[in-house]
């Protein structure tokens, strides 16, 4: 099998349920995970270890993170805000692999979002960072807000590089810079992705991109000439973070899958199958329709068939 040219991060099951009106039953998140393990994703945020006052619908991740099912080549990760979480982390018995940090790049969504300052967060996350290292757990972190802020408007750039470069130091193996509220356009992604990759190995950059203003796609296309090679997405384009008014979800994993391999670029992951899971979800588990393009142009292709 041709390996992957390209990472893609299912983040679907904690970026888009975490923002679902209703709790979805665990019994339904594990099949989630399972049937995207099946369709050939191979990293999947399958959680996050958050208060339970703050997401409630997250609140099973321990158990959840207990009954995953493993497969060798498959990566879970959990997003955690502090010590506690990482503790729920190290306790969860199963197949989590990954810790995934968080913060922004602008004060007030970090205060909305974790209730502290930036440079707060950053010091909550060192003993993380510590307690990952000390425990072989790699850990990814995300910065949020890069492209923009849903109270403060424009987020300077060099704010974004500042923290890209704090992380690594603390010890990121790698930085999903966000798009919280999908405002970015491809110049300024592109631009974005030089500055932080003169700090950081753009080996270690994701993009992990919001489609409320229709650009995720395009951005995902900008970064991929920009050099980066890892990109997070949501089945259906499902998600928005609950801390940040009128945010639409991820940019559509079939959506990502599709503009990669109709460039010959290999994703590794079956677009059928995922189609299937999308349809799964949507019909069997959240009873509304999701927007993602692809997966909808798919449906009404089989329909016509
Ligand atoms: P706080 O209220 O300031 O903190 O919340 P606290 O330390 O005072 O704790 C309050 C209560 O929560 C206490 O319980 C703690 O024990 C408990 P009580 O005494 O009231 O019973 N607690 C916890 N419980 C379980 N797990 C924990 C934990 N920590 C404290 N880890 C805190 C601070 C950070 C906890 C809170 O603000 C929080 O959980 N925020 C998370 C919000 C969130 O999950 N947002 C969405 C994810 S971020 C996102 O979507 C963006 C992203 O996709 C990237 C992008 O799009 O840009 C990643
Ligand atoms: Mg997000």
């Amino acid at each position: 099998m041709t390996e992957p040219a390209v990472t893609l991060f299912e983040v679907g099951p904690r970026d888009g349920l975490q923002n679902e009106p209703e709790t979805v039953p665990t019994p339904a998140k594990l099949e989630l995970c399972n049937r995207l393990a099946l369709a050939g994703v191979r990293f999947i945020e399958a959680t996050s270890f958050v208060s339970p006052k703050w997401i409630p619908q997250l609140a099973d991740g321990d158990e959840l993170a207990g009954i995953l099912p493993a497969f060798p080549d498959v990566v879970y990760a959990a997003l955690v805000p502090n010590e506690r979480g990482y503790e729920r982390f190290r306790k969860a018995a199963g197949a989590l692999h990954l810790t995934h940090v968080f913060l922004s790049a602008s004060e007030t969504h970090n205060r909305k979002n974790v209730n502290c300052s930036v440079a707060e967060q950053l010091e909550r996350l060192r003993p993380v960072f510590d307690a990952a290292a000390a425990d072989g757990v790699p850990v990814r972190a995300y910065i949020s807000t890069v492209c923009g802020c849903p109270y403060e408007g424009a987020v300077a750039e060099a704010a974004v590089v500042d923290l890209a470069r704090a992380l690594v130091e603390l010890g990121a193996v790698e930085v999903a810079l966000g798009d919280t509220i999908g405002v970015g356009h491809p110049a300024q992604v592109r631009s974005l992705v030089a500055a932080v990759a003169d700090e950081v190995p753009q080996e270690r950059i994701a993009l992990h991109l919001h489609d409320t203003y229709g650009r995720a796609l395009a951005n995902v296309q900008a970064g991929y000439e920009a050099g980066i090679r890892r990109f997070d997405a949501s089945l259906g384009g499902l998600g928005g973070c609950p801390y940040a008014p009128g945010a639409s979800g991820n940019v559509a994993t079939e959506d990502v899958v599709d503009l990669f391999e109709s460039a010959g670029i290999v994703t590794g992951i079956d677009l059928d199958a995922l189609v299937d899971t999308t349809a799964w979800l949507e019909r069997d588990v959240l009873g509304r329709p999701l927007p993602g393009r692809v997966y909808r142009a798919r449906l009404g292709a089989r329909e016509r068939d």
